[in-house]
């Protein structure tokens, strides 16, 4: 089965160039509001780094999720989008002074700090403004999720957050602080995740960590378990709306909120992947020595995730219903990396055929580069069409 797009209106387009699928994203959104609303104080923070994209920021801020910001950049083009600052967050092991600044500018939620250098800048900072920055410490919990080694980040060698075992020592350091107040503990484990027992896992490290601030009469208003629910590479028409259900029944079954706390989710990918596609087109059919090349004019400075962490993207060509013949789908860039699949299958190939990479509207666009001075893609929303 291939995806129906809008061909007429697509032809007329220069590729390659990103197409989103408006109405699959306000019904993703709508899952999303659906699923999590059944459960008192959850609260959904859109991970802004997976698209930012200012219509695809529009109809999500529209839907009411906060943000989840990684850079003064992404706070820039959240609230550019429009977005309530009182529902941004802020985390990233780096912050610069600047964007430290521009967070507590717009008294943004939460900062949520990474280390004790970091929280002892923002005291400072805040300081001098003469303001009090909400902050949440960022824990590293020690908990893997199957997923691939590139995108996991929950380990205790990976270089994100502060050991658990110091989760004490940091917020009594902090209460000595006038200028920050301890309001989370943050968390996030990797990316891609369809085992909900990596999520599980998560839930009984969070217990154990609250049973211990219990013990300490410490009490906080959130907790924030980050993103990482996964969406299915392979099937994006049967499978266009990740199982939002199980992903929030998973944390009201197994994490213990206490009372008035909220619970906050970062999600990006879930968000937007399937409802984006590169559309690019094919420039030559060559006949290599032992195998065929579909050469397209995306590459992997449109689409950089089959080059950087070996991603499956589905690709259909949308222009032939000819019998299948087996390609490798390869793009212009003078790197051997620059191979969008090896030995797939399509209905036959002839120059200027449209071809789909689906699944690609999360880390697609946003993590496009010039590299070879190429042009950036542009994106285009299937409502303005
Ligand atoms: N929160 C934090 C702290 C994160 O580091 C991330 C993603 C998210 C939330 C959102 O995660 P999601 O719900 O999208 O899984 N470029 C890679 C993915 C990198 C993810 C980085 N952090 C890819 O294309 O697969």
């Amino acid at each position: 089965m291939k995806g129906t797009f809008p061909i007429d209106k697509l032809e007329r387009i220069q590729t390659p160039f990103y197409y989103y699928n408006a109405e699959l994203l306000r019904q993703t959104l709508r899952a999303i509001n659906d699923e999590a609303g059944k459960h008192e104080g959850f609260c959904v923070h859109y991970a802004i780094k997976a698209n930012a994209n200012p219509k695809v920021l529009r109809i999500i801020r529209e839907a009411g999720l906060g943000a989840d910001c990684v850079s003064g950049g992404e706070i820039e083009a959240c609230m550019q989008a429009g977005f309530p600052s009182s529902k941004i967050v802020f985390a990233g092991v780096g912050k610069s002074d600047w964007e430290i600044n521009l967070g507590l500018d717009n008294d943004i939620f939460c900062f949520n700090v990474e280390s004790i250098p970091e929280l002892e800048v923002i005291n400072e900072l805040a300081k001098a403004k003469g303001k009090v920055a909400r902050v949440a410490f960022r824990l590293n919990p020690n908990v893997g999720a199957h997923t691939h080694a590139n995108i996991t980040t929950g380990l205790a060698e990976n270089k994100f957050g502060i050991d658990m075992r110091d989760m004490l020592k940091v917020i009594d350091e902090a209460a000595h602080m006038e200028n920050v107040k301890v309001v989370g503990l943050h968390f996030h484990i990797g990316s891609q995740i369809l085992d909900m027992s990596d999520f599980e896992a998560l839930c009984n490290r969070v217990n154990d960590l609250q049973l211990e601030l219990e013990r300490h009469r410490i009490r906080l208003e959130h907790i924030n378990v980050g993103g990482g629910l996964g969406i299915d590479y392979q099937h994006p028409n049967r499978v266009s709306i990740p199982d939002f259900k199980a992903y929030f029944d998973t944390y009201a079954k197994k994490l213990k909120l206490r009372a008035g706390q909220t619970l906050h989710f970062e999600l990006g990918r879930a968000v937007v992947a399937q409802c984006g596609t590169l559309f690019t087109r094919t420039l030559y059919i060559k006949e290599g020595a032992v195998k065929k090349f579909c050469i397209v004019d995306a590459g992997f400075t449109d689409l950089i995730r089959p080059a950087l962490y070996q991603a499956y993207h589905k690709i259909e060509n949308i222009s032939s219903e000819e019998p299948k013949e087996t390609y490798d789908v390869v793009g212009p860039i003078c790197e051997s990396t620059d191979v969008f699949a090896k030995q797939i299958d399509l209905n036959r190939c002839h120059r200027g055929d449209l071809i789909a990479i689906r699944s690609a509207g999360a880390y697609g666009e946003i993590m496009a580069s010039q590299y070879n001075c190429r042009r950036l893609p542009q994106g285009y929303m299937s409502d303005e069409l």
